[in-house]
């Protein structure tokens, strides 16, 4: 498929099956970072609370700057690997210090922070800053195998260079921040790890895996 085509259609599907998350509707590099910060390894679900007593206990970086840390862990309770919040608390006073309180404005600064990796410097590079950069998590890597019929190992670190060559040529330049939101949840809601709603889906007919009957079989995934 043509990646407008493939674009277009995942935004499409976003503006009428898309949840209501409070973390869509800033463009503030603060609380995108704090909301995939506390989201990298926890359930929206579960996450969603530590995500408003964040904001509300720190409006602005230097707030959670200037909180003692065994505050900030008290906060965290209940979320566990604390070394994220530990991080983001060493990030906040950096951004203070040495940022001026402002959060740098592109991909490659922002992976220099510490705690910020490929996902979440491409979440807030585009979310925020809307540049033209793709978000590649496990729904992502899902989408793309099935859409694509990649078969590489996405398990696999080496794996991450393919994925992410094709997630590049698909993110459209007019906007960037949509589509990875579109495709994420795309992958959350209708594509599925177990039972895929292909029955529903807009891009049944382009899906290899679905017109090739893989849909079972990718991604290809090695136990770890
Ligand atoms: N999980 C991680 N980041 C997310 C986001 N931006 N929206 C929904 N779920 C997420």
């Amino acid at each position: 498929v043509a990646p407008s085509y493939f674009s277009d259609t995942l935004i499409n599907w976003y503006e009428k099956n898309r949840r209501t998350l409070p973390w869509r509707d800033t463009t503030n590099p603060y609380y995108i970072w704090l909301s995939e910060v506390i989201l990298q390894q926890t359930r929206v679900n579960q996450g969603l609370p530590y995500y408003l007593k964040f904001m509300k206990a720190y409006p602005q970086v230097k707030d959670l700057a200037a909180a003692p840390e065994d505050e900030v862990l008290r906060l965290w309770q209940g979320l566990g690997y604390y070394s994220r919040a530990r991080n983001m608390h060493h990030t906040a006073k950096l951004i203070v210090e040495q940022y001026n309180g402002q959060f740098p404005n592109t991909y490659t600064e922002l992976l220099k922070l510490k705690g910020v990796g490929n996902y979440t410097a491409a979440a807030i590079a585009s979310f925020a800053f809307k540049e033209q950069v793709a978000v590649l998590d496990g729904n992502v890597f899902r989408v793309l195998s099935r859409m694509f019929g990649i078969t590489e190992d996405i398990a696999a670190l080496a794996s991450r260079k393919v994925f992410q060559q094709l997630a590049d040529t698909l993110v459209p330049a007019s906007s960037p921040d949509t589509y990875n939101q579109s495709i994420m949840e795309f992958g959350a809601i209708q594509c599925t790890p177990v039972m895929p709603d292909c029955l529903f889906c807009p891009l049944q007919q382009s899906c290899f895996a679905f017109t090739h009957g893989m849909v079972q079989e990718l991604p290809v995934k090695s136990k770890a």
